[in-house]
């Protein structure tokens, strides 16, 4: 096994960008300020139109939920006095699986374990889906960066949690063997199971860190003077519940899983060419979120969804097929006046049938990422695979001025957590509680996103236990 260690030269990073940054922006103004298009005078238009392809992107990129990083909110975590450090013990996560909402719950649950246990771990890893069968989720296990930008998550640990070693197989395979037997977390979230309080065995995070120790000490093949790596079973939103937690730690923990930079390259270029050819110049890419620009909508009727009943779910009846999603979503493009729909969705001709039913009803454009990209960037679109494809519909969606989602899946509904945020931390007197954001028929609505029909089971664990 390797340590990785922290990332490299940043100081040449930041003169870089400034470097290129100066001379852009002052293009940028001399343009802004000779541009007929542009008649006030007092509001800066900051735009695709007032800033070239490169700088958009770069800002674009540079602009993410919880930045600039703050490590001394993640430092709250990771810096409790309680905690007893033990860099010999690694934890291996050893079943994450799913598209990227459920992989981040998996990995969270996952982090939190290691950092109250004290532990070192082994860089996450997660099952990859086939191409060929969307519904089979099992199909080995692939590397971190499939999904996520390693460096940015070391680096994230690295100065806010420096006592938590962070370990990756090493390109000879020279693995420690696991310890015989998997550890199964038990749940942390009291509020889930109030039942256990008072009981032996009560879902806390204290009684957790307890319940791990003990089964360590119980294992045969440990020997506390080497270094054991330990296999630990995938949990979903049953470790620490975030909203007891501060919003800054909330936002700054989530954003260590930042996306691969190559998809959010790409999320930057859709972005870009939307507001092109859609001529929507309320696109500023220094913003979290774009307040009148377009509806995101996420069409979730691709096969696997079909395959596992979504689309004829009792909880979500009259949302759940393509009509009662398409007909939700277009709802919501009606009440806020938006007439470009960016839809997500991993299937061409539900896009198309989307397209032709908005253009008939209203005169609304829909559009998405492979209509939006071209040459080479379209083909590193389709080197992707289905689950990385859809990580830049992810990107997209979270900056869109208004969310429309399917409760059948986490995918949505992490996105609508995320963008919760941003009501929290820009318009304090916005801010919405789990309890206020549930409706008889839609299960989450604050006002920027709206994810209809329900699914008690999930809203339960993400409203709380799920991370921006
Ligand atoms: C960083 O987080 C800490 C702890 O939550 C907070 O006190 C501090 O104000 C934050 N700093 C910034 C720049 O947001
Ligand atoms: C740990 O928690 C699990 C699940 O609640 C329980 O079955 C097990 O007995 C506990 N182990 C110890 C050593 O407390
Ligand atoms: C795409 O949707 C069509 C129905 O519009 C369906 O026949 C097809 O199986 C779907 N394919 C995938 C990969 O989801
Ligand atoms: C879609 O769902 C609605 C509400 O359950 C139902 O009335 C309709 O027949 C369904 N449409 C299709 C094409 O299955
Ligand atoms: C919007 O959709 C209509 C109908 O498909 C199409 O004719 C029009 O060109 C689209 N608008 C843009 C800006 O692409
Ligand atoms: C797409 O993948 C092919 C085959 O691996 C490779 O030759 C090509 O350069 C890739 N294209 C882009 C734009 O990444």
């Amino acid at each position: 096994m390797a340590i990785l260690s922290s990332p490299g030269p940043k100081i040449q990073l930041i003169a870089g960008v400034l470097l290129t940054t100066i001379p852009l922006w002052l293009l940028a103004w001399h343009f802004r300020v000779r541009n007929p298009l542009f008649v006030s005078r007092h509001i800066p238009i900051h735009n695709a139109w007032t800033v070239d392809r490169e700088m958009f992107m770069h800002e674009w990129m540079g602009n993410q939920i919880g930045n600039p990083p703050n490590s001394s909110s993640v430092a709250l975590l990771c810096g409790k006095a309680d905690i007893k450090w033990q860099p010999n013990v690694v934890l291996d996560l050893d079943d994450a699986n799913g598209g990227i909402g459920n992989v981040r719950g998996n990995i969270f649950d996952f982090l939190g374990l290691a950092i109250l246990t004290g532990s070192s771990i082994m860089l996450p890893s997660f099952q990859s889906r086939s191409a060929e069968d969307l519904s089979a989720l099992w199909n080995g296990k692939i590397p971190f960066d499939t999904f996520f930008d390693t460096e940015h998550f070391v680096s994230t640990f690295a100065s806010a949690c420096p006592k938590m070693d962070i370990y990756q197989p090493s390109t000879d395979h020279s693995l420690l063997p696991p310890l015989h037997n998997r550890y199964s977390m038990p749940s942390m979230r009291q509020d889930l199971h109030p039942e256990s309080l008072g009981t032996e065995n009560p879902n806390t995070p204290e009684a957790a860190v307890e319940n791990f120790s003990h089964w360590l000490k119980a294992q045969p093949d440990y020997d506390a003077q080497k270094t054991s790596l330990v296999s630990v079973g995938r949990t979903l939103w049953e470790g620490l519940d975030t909203r007891a937690l501060p919003s800054a730690v909330r936002r700054d923990f989530g954003n260590s899983l930042r996306l691969v930079p190559e998809v959010r390259r790409l999320a930057a270029i859709v972005t870009y060419n939307l507001a092109r050819q859609y001529h929507i110049h309320t696109i500023d890419p220094r913003l979290p979120y774009y307040p009148s620009a377009f509806l995101g909508a996420h069409l979730r009727t691709e096969i696997d969804a079909k395959n596992a009943g979504w689309l004829n779910d009792e909880g979500a009846a009259a949302h759940a097929n393509f009509t009662g999603q398409t007909d939700a979503y277009l709802s919501q493009a009606v009440e806020r006046g938006l007439n470009v729909i960016y839809v997500a969705s991993g299937n061409s001709s539900e896009i198309s049938h989307f397209a032709q039913k908005a253009w008939s009803r209203h005169n609304f454009n829909v559009t998405s990422k492979a209509s939006l990209l071209s040459d080479s960037d379209l083909e590193a679109l389709n080197n992707l695979t289905w689950d990385q494809q859809g990580l830049v519909d992810y990107e997209v969606l979270r900056r869109s001025s208004y969310l429309a989602g399917f409760a059948r899946s986490s995918f949505a509904f992490n996105i609508a957590i995320t963008r919760n945020e941003f009501v929290g931390v820009n318009q304090e007197v916005l801010r919405r509680r789990p309890g206020d954001v549930r409706k008889e028929d839609v299960a989450f609505d604050d006002g920027i996103s709206k994810i209809w029909g329900r699914f008690v089971w999930q809203e339960e664990r993400m409203l709380r236990g799920a991370w921006p």
